[in-house]
């Protein structure tokens, strides 16, 4: 099955075809801009018209005539209006057809690829030396909704958690932790609050020079393979990605340890990427360090920006490490797309590595490399959100803050229920709130966190999706069993039929999410799917209606929360059964 707009392209498109003689026309057909326009629009005749040298509204009204006379049962009448342009409007017995298809498999709400790509998508990725903060929500949730999106649509999706644990900081944190373990025994303590130790062995560091000598030769010894080294570094590196996991847990994200592919992974491969470079004459000399110049990027006196490969010391760059995962992504994986869902402020850093990957042959011609930037999540204040001293605020404490949030808010808005529940319920309701709130907005711009705007069951929210569906499950439960095999018979009332047509449209959403990577319109899409089923419920009479008029709309009902549900968990959000 294809998505309404997919046939509606292809049928107006060969009819077009046909008619001015031209192979593959593209008609444009879109969903209508107005409700008096029809169902679809199609808006390619123009530029076709003008290409062949044609009356744009004889085209039209010939393409048209072409398709009537075909009597397509997917049409229920066109029109030529303004300039050229074809409204569409579809029968309602074939829009009833396709949901009853979709009604016993439901697998159909999004129908599965033509063409299957290999895609990784690189996110969350944080620097393990730390723990999660703030900073690393966005990329996270935004980058696990890429991922279930294009794997719901049948690629084959290659996670990749880019993490730091290589670097500097991780000679600093290990000689600390020695120490420690050396008038401890095993695993120190300190490790269980991440932030704490780092702030710890910072001070160290500052404060005693012999320790930052130690310190600095535990890099040494570290990259030069020394065996009791690396064994600290594994149990460091172990302990942090314990603190992601449980975040990811926490915030249904799937992420798991195989998706794992540590910056650390790339070191063998690093002296080759020197190589290939120097082969390709891109390197120079500039300040003692290796650095690749290309003309197209400059400063802003026009200087020359470079990117450096390796400095003075031997010691290589994230920009290195990136082009051997660009050659691995393009040669290894065979991707043919490479998503890197980071925040905006690296765009510099991605535009650099994918010209260099290019020149240089890291990248193979057919790969699509993508950075998916997102801006930043301000406070109220405007500035990047911070506590009030100023500090970074850890993920985990403002999870734990939202479900603290929901708890409060669920336990006034529906009194009596017993704890365990108002938990279950809080947990969901939190979690799916600032992740909602986060993929609801444009990524590319920075957005304000706002707790009360959240949290409210009102506007478009997680709270207020969740309840819709929760209300829509409440009136099928009041039902007797045998719901799956009743259809939906009728669309005569115009809030049925906007509610159905919009259904039939989430495969469209999702087709455009996949393409675009922008996870707010599906956001958008649901907002306005659970607003056109408030106006069919107030207006359509579900239960006290006529025995063959209820089984239609409760089919209906069914349908829309099934919708729901799908979106919803596109978005990573977990729907409850009662609010
Ligand atoms: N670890 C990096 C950071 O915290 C993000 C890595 C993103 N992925 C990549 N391939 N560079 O900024």
């Amino acid at each position: 099955m294809n998505t309404l707009k997919h046939t509606l392209n292809q049928l107006v498109g060969e009819a077009l075809s046909i008619v001015c003689g031209l192979a593959d026309c593209d008609p444009n057909v879109i969903t209508a801009s107005k409700p008096e326009f029809g169902d679809y629009q199609s808006n390619g005749v123009m530029s076709i018209a003008k290409k062949v040298g044609t009356n744009p509204r004889q085209l039209a009204s010939d393409v048209v005539e072409k398709i009537t006379a075909d009597a397509n049962p997917l049409i229920a009448k066109l029109e030529v209006a303004g300039p050229g342009f074809i409204n569409i409007h579809l029968s309602n017995t074939a829009l009833m057809q396709r949901a009853s298809e979709i009604r016993s498999d439901t697998q159909k709400l999004i129908p599965t690829t033509n063409k299957v790509d290999k895609i990784v998508v690189d996110y969350s990725s944080p620097n393990l030396a730390k723990e999660m903060h703030v900073g690393h929500l966005r990329g996270t949730i935004i980058g696990d909704c890429l991922a279930r999106v294009l794997e719901r649509q049948g690629h084959e999706i290659i996670r990749q958690n880019h993490v730091g644990d290589w670097g500097t900081q991780f000679g600093m944190l290990i000689s600390y932790m020695r120490e420690l373990r050396a008038s401890q025994g095993d695993l120190p303590t300190e490790l269980s609050d991440l932030e704490s130790f780092y702030r710890a062995a910072k001070e160290r560091f500052d404060a005693d020079p012999d320790f930052a000598d130690t310190a600095r030769s535990s890099v040494v010894k570290l990259q030069g393979g020394d065996a009791d080294h690396l064994v600290a570094w594994q149990q460091f590196i172990d302990e942090s990605l314990k603190h992601c996991q449980a975040l990811y847990d926490k915030l249904n994200v799937t992420l798991s340890r195989k998706d794992l592919k540590a910056e650390s992974f790339y070191n063998k491969d690093l002296d080759g990427v020197v190589k290939k470079l120097e082969d390709a004459s891109l390197l120079s000399v500039s300040n003692g360090a290796r650095c690749v110049f290309l003309p197209e990027f400059t400063g802003k006196d026009g200087e020359p920006l470079p990117v450096i490969i390796q400095k003075t010391d031997g010691g290589y760059l994230y920009a290195t490490t990136d082009l051997a995962a660009v050659q691995f992504r393009s040669f290894d994986l065979k991707v043919e797309r490479s998503l890197y869902v980071v925040d905006a402020r690296q765009s510099l850093h991605f535009q650099q590595v994918f010209a260099v990957a290019r020149k240089a042959g890291f990248a193979s011609e057919n790969i699509s490399l993508e950075h998916i930037a997102y801006g930043t999540m301000m406070g109220r204040d405007g500035r990047p959100f911070k506590t009030r001293s100023g500090d970074t605020i850890k993920l985990v404490d403002l999870l734990d803050e939202a479900i603290r949030r929901a708890h409060e808010l669920v336990s006034q808005k529906s009194p009596g229920l017993d704890e365990a529940t108002y938990l279950e319920i809080a947990e969901k309701v939190g979690i799916a709130a600032v992740k909602y709130a986060d993929l609801s907005k444009n990524r590319t711009s920075d957005y304000v966190f706002d707790w009360s705007s959240m949290l409210s069951f009102e506007g478009n929210t997680a709270p207020y999706l969740l309840y819709a569906y929760a209300r829509i499950r409440s009136i099928l439960r009041k039902q007797n069993s045998g719901l799956e095999s009743v259809q939906i018979t009728s669309v005569s009332e115009s809030t049925e039929r906007n509610l159905l047509l919009k259904i039939m449209q989430l495969s469209e959403v999702v087709d455009m999410v996949a393409r675009d990577c922008y996870p707010n319109l599906l956001c958008n899409y649901l907002y306005e799917l659970a607003g056109l089923f408030m106006r069919f419920y107030e207006s359509c009479p579900i239960l006290k209606a006529d025995t063959q008029l209820r089984d239609s709309r409760l089919a209906l009902s069914a349908l829309t929360a099934a919708t729901l549900k799908q979106g919803l968990d596109l978005l990573g959000i977990e729907t409850l059964e009662k609010m």
